[in-house]
């Protein structure tokens, strides 16, 4: 007992008491009940883990040493899906940010009306937790938007934020994607990290975004998992995940669906590994649109393997802008199963959302790119290489490709094409690539200069 401080031992009376009355009412020994209860690790009651914390027998009760919870409700949030939470959400957002390790919950069981608002941290503790267990819905008033936002949930400038959970982040999209006019022109995305450093996002949906559900720009160490994207396929730039300028990030056990890329990996990303990922519908997983408008763009360390693609309109795909610098370099896919995709497999160098783009001398370069195991079905064209004139692609490599029209009439385009793409087929394919790839050195010497520039 001598070294247990004052407070801790003010603590372990009222515990005690406590404990007391609640093991009277099942007429048990107290001596004995108690010594177990505080030798046990785990169980129903849990022992605060030090003496020195906060123990209150409300919320917070599992509160302990460093760590606090803060619950929205706490903080005066309705959760009635009318009254306006931003204020509540803000206040909650305050109080944790000053508590390393701290908590701050969403409970389930109520919907939060939630204004565009960003939980800034450059001067908070880290290590924060989200605990997003009820539901989140945005605002379909256009006066909570002003001319318009780029996002509505952010998160920003944080070291450690993990948002977790089984709850739901609806941004309502259906009054932005009708273009009625009734919405700002600029589209937000859900919700967005910005220049933070080991952001984990586990176990929630996002639906219905506006334009893109999850973004991740200039962040490290980013783990996504058992995470659900959900917005129906025909809605424009609704992508799921979008990576920029982001490294060491990991993506997997996670189901994608919605109306554009799955996936799409922007310039400044390297070392992405995505696995274990059901895609569809939507664009599929995508490299690139990159050096639009003569930018330079960078992209290295790419790997992407056990995903299915269903129903969409690419499968894996690396798209490039005429005109740009830099390079993508350093990508593998591998056990992508495709279902009724449109083009599983792409190169294209001539990216253009326009009806027209012009050709320019000059272009990202694409090196170093592995196919493997890619099977099952198009309604399109299994494999469009088409690589730039002055920047051909090189060292790309095939390697057990199976992939089958999926429909008997559907054989429009059904040849591959394949344009200035180079390197090594590395087993029969179906159907036969026999005279895609070139083996030969491309001439060019712009190549090399080029991806030294990364
Ligand atoms: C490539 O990225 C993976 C993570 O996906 C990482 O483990 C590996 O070290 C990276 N390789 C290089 C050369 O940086
Ligand atoms: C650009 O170059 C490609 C490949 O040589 C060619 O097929 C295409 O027609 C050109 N596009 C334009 C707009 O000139």
């Amino acid at each position: 007992m001598n070294r247990v401080n004052q407070k801790g031992l003010r603590i372990s009376i009222i515990v005690f008491i406590a404990f007391s009355v609640w093991s009277s009412s099942f007429g048990t020994c107290r001596a004995r009940e108690g010594r177990q209860w505080r030798q046990s690790k785990a169980g129903p009651v849990r022992k605060p883990k030090g003496y020195g914390g906060s123990y209150h027998l409300g919320r917070s009760m599992l509160n302990s040493g460093a760590s606090s919870t803060f619950n929205v409700l706490d903080y005066g949030a309705k959760g009635d899906g009318h009254a306006d939470d931003t204020k509540a959400f803000e206040a909650a957002w305050a109080a944790a940010c000053k508590v390393e390790a701290s908590t701050i919950v969403v409970p389930s069981g109520s919907v939060f009306l939630v204004s565009p608002v960003s939980f800034s941290g450059p001067s908070c503790e880290p290590n924060i937790v989200f605990q997003l267990d009820g539901k989140i819905i945005a605002p379909t008033s256009s006066k909570s938007w002003g001319s318009g936002l780029l996002q509505w949930l952010e998160f920003t400038k944080l070291q450690g934020i993990t948002i977790k959970g089984k709850g739901i982040i609806d941004g309502q999209g259906s009054i932005w994607w009708e273009d009625s006019g009734k919405m700002p022109s600029t589209k937000p995305t859900a919700l967005r990290f910005y220049g933070s450093k080991d952001v984990t996002v586990n176990g929630i949906t996002i639906q219905n975004s506006p334009q893109t559900h999850l973004k991740f720009d200039s962040c490290t160490s980013v783990q996504v998992y058992g995470v659900h994207v959900s917005s129906p396929g025909d809605t424009r730039n609704t992508d799921g995940i979008h990576l920029q300028n982001s490294q060491d990030v990991v993506i997997y056990s996670t189901n994608l669906a919605c109306g554009d890329d799955c996936v799409s990996i922007q310039t400044g990303c390297s070392n992405v590994y995505i696995h274990n990922v059901n895609c569809g519908p939507g664009h599929g997983i995508s490299i690139g649109g990159l050096g639009k408008a003569n930018t330079k763009a960078c992209v290295s360390n790419v790997t992407v393997r056990d995903v299915t693609m269903t129903n969409t309109l690419t499968g894996v795909r690396i798209k490039t802008w005429q005109g740009g610098s830099g390079s993508v370099q350093g990508i593998k896919f591998s056990n992508i199963q495709v279902s009724e995709v449109e083009t599983p497999i792409m190169i294209d160098q001539f990216y253009c959302d326009e009806s027209k783009c012009p050709n320019k001398t000059s272009a990202v370069a694409v090196s170093g790119v592995d196919y493997v195991n890619i099977r099952g079905t198009f309604t399109v064209k299994p494999v469009h290489f088409a690589c730039s004139d002055t920047m051909p692609c090189t060292d790309v490599s095939l390697a057990t490709i199976e992939l089958e029209a999926a429909h008997e009439q559907s054989h429009l385009s059904a040849d591959p094409l394949c344009w200035e793409a180079y390197g090594d087929l590395k087993t029969t394919t179906v159907p036969p690539l026999i005279d895609c790839l070139q083996t030969a050195k491309p001439s060019t010497t712009g190549h090399s200069i080029n991806l030294d520039s990364c």
